[in-house]
């Protein structure tokens, strides 16, 4: 096996366009006056800690001020593992005292009646009863619906996209525009949702119940309804669907959520990247330039599918960009693309309650200088009605962020006929506003974000976490207060406060107005040039880059997946860190990733003692190929194919994680 570390993905997330499709400056007044400031103090500080006590805001002294002094005392940590050194080779790793065993991989089979992988004879059928390719999200569902089980549930897990080059042998693997349709069949069928049932058995071991009455898989032809403000909209209208409510499938699926009542929120982020023809050429003109679309795909499907090809099917794009919602306690149940969530490369998705009843969602785009987005229900949730609360996301106010370099955030509402959202913009209804949220949203002056990833709140502490992944196209000059670094390769963490109490459920997430704060700037702190930020004590060993998700242990600690650490030679995996306290910012790395992978889809069952990890793209270097790849990960056997895989970590000892 040819060991690389030259990541050279098909596909690289944020980096398949050359410029962001936001044409748009959007910084406003404060920001340019802010922006002089962290820029000079950037430049004559010479370090990130220098600059961000010029700017005099971070972390407001508790986490950097006493650097020295954190430096030399003992471990700050609540984490109790020992961190791992950075790795990057053939397969994975895990901290010391923990096992990480696979638990389910591309191609093994989920829905009753599914046969064994066969990697040289894939067929559609056999896939659309098989676990999908590119495992994301994960979330797991504790069964019976509405326990707090910790020991048996429904994984629920996105399948992002596929990759030919490692999925199929031969020429099938090397050309979009020679695939047959069959091909094209399994990538359409390796996309989607799986709904799994796992358990753990005495001696500790989890494994999936195969041929369960639960499991589900969910693909880019199964029946999904549309409901909400751009429902039934004449935009939304195909020749397959004269009522512009019934769509078939889903598309990259990236991040996503359990909600509060047990549903399953699965993002539609990259769309574009699957329609052909020439989007000028269609009255949506406007819109799909401002979404990125092109006419040239990155896959075949539109040879033989009318409805990837916007010539043919100019609203079918309309169709997707969309949160979609399933019931995975229901497996005849219709997923519902919930449109007041609004249309853009959603990353994800994370609902809570808020102390008033109401539902907030908050939700990143995915793109170089897109936005940041918060939904607030019109309704209160009923606990002890869940037929009252099944809509509960269809109505309601969608809040695009505007970060101010007085460290004050606010929620700017994209409704209809107020601001500049109106029929002179092109907004005729609540509908043209969540089919065109990019467009609604530059026009409320919104802050252009490093690449809004997974946004997540912390119920423990009741704060928002936002990961900006990286943007290396921001510009010197182009800085603005959230967004401090020009060419940021590295990403960062903002952490958002709704006003209220100190305990989570006390802070009101329906507030127009929070304070954000950052929670760290990643890279090497060891290198200036990088203008790293973190606790004082990380050090060479232990930097991260590109965190891209996320989740919160029941301690409320915050464990940060990343995605596109190669680039700087260390693997993808996830670091652990305290959110309050003396070990805050204190990064740990835990697991990390093969050759070419990226963690995603961090996640906890509900006692912490079992942690999910999917491993995505591995083996996904320059050169590697179905026949030769980089790695055989996860089972090393001659003859199969690299696989995306679900691993389980557990600890040796048993008991909680971390
Ligand atoms: Fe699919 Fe933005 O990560
Ligand atoms: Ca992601
Ligand atoms: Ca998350
Ligand atoms: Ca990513």
């Amino acid at each position: 096996m040819t060991v690389s570390n030259q990541t050279d993905h098909d596909y690289i997330e944020g980096e398949d366009d050359d410029h962001s499709s936001n044409p748009s400056t959007n910084i406003s007044f404060s920001e340019v006056a802010d922006k002089s400031i962290s820029r000079r103090a950037f430049l004559s500080g010479g370090t990130a800690l220098t600059a961000m006590g010029a700017v005099g805001t971070v972390a407001g002294g508790s986490l950097f001020a006493k650097d020295a002094l954190a430096a030399a005392s003992a471990d700050p940590s609540t984490l109790t593992f020992d961190a791992l050194p950075h790795a990057y080779d053939e397969t994975h790793h895990v901290a010391n005292g923990y096992d990480a065993d696979i638990l389910i991989r591309w191609g093994d089979p989920v829905v009753s009646g599914a046969p064994a992988f066969d990697p040289q004879n894939q067929t559609v059928e056999a896939q659309k009863l098989q676990f999908g390719y590119n495992n994301d999200f994960l979330g797991f569902a504790p069964l019976p619906r509405g326990a707090n089980t910790a020991n048996h549930g429904l994984l629920c897990v996105n399948h992002e996209y596929v990759n030919r080059k490692l999925m199929f042998p031969g020429d099938a693997g090397k050309d979009q525009n020679t695939q047959s349709k069959e091909q094209i069949g399994i990538e359409m069928a390796a996309h989607g949702h799986s709904v799994v049932e796992i358990k753990r058995d005495d001696a500790g071991n989890w494994s999936v119940v195969n041929g369960s009455q639960f499991n589900r898989r969910i693909h880019t032809e199964t029946e999904m309804m549309i409901s909400g403000p751009a429902a039934g909209h004449d935009r939304m209208k195909t020749s397959a669907d004269a009522s512009g409510t019934k769509v078939l499938g889903t598309l990259n699926n990236c991040a996503g959520s359990i909600t509060p009542w047990g549903t399953v929120l699965i993002a539609e982020e990259n769309f574009h990247g699957y329609f052909a023809g020439d989007p000028s050429k269609t009255s949506e003109a406007i819109n799909y330039k401002r979404y990125g679309l092109k006419g040239k795909p990155r896959y075949g499907w539109h040879r033989f599918h009318d409805r990837f090809d916007v010539e043919k099917e100019p609203n079918e794009p309309n169709r997707f960009g969309w949160m979609v919602e399933l019931d995975p306690y229901d497996p005849t149940s219709t997923p519902i693309k919930r449109t007041a969530l609004g249309r853009f490369k959603h990353e994800g998705a994370h609902a809570l309650v808020n102390k008033d009843g109401r539902v907030v969602v908050y939700s990143g785009d995915d793109q170089r200088f897109d936005y940041l987005y918060r939904f607030v229900s019109k309704n209160k949730i009923e606990p002890m009605n869940q037929e009252a609360n099944r809509n509960i996301l269809d109505d309601g106010t969608l809040y695009v962020a505007k970060f101010n370099a007085d460290q004050s955030l606010e929620w700017m509402p994209l409704e209809f006929g107020k601001g500049p959202l109106i029929p002179a913009n092109g907004f005729n209804s609540q509908a043209d506003v969540m089919i065109e949220t990019r467009r609604a949203a530059d026009l409320m002056w919104a802050t252009p974000m490093d690449r809004p990833e997974d946004v997540e709140p912390n119920l423990v502490n009741g704060k928002v976490y936002m990961m900006l992944t990286n943007n290396t196209k921001r510009k010197a000059g182009d800085e603005n207060a959230a967004n401090p670094r020009a060419k940021n390769k590295h990403g960062h963490i903002i952490e958002m406060t709704p006003p209220g109490g100190k305990m989570g459920a006390d802070k009101d997430h329906t507030a127009l107005t929070y304070k954000w704060d950052f929670f760290l700037l990643a890279g090497n702190p060891t290198n200036a040039e990088d203008k790293a930020v973190y606790h004082a004590r990380t050090d060479e060993g232990q930097w991260l880059s590109c965190p891209d998700n996320c989740t919160f242990d029941t301690k409320g600690r915050i464990w940060i997946a990343t995605d596109g650490a190669p680039k700087s030679g260390i693997a993808d995996g996830v670091w652990a860190a305290d959110t309050e306290g003396k070990g805050k910012a204190y990064v740990k790395l835990f697991f990390s990733t093969p050759l070419g992978a990226e963690h995603c889809g961090p996640c906890f069952n509900t006692d912490d003692s079992a942690y999910f990890a999917a491993v995505q793209h591995p083996g996904d270097t320059k050169g590697s190929t179905f026949e030769n790849p980089s790695t055989r990960w996860p089972d090393f056997v001659e003859n199969q194919p690299v696989k995306p895989a679900v691993m389980v970590i557990t600890k040796v000892a048993g008991g909680p994680i971390g």
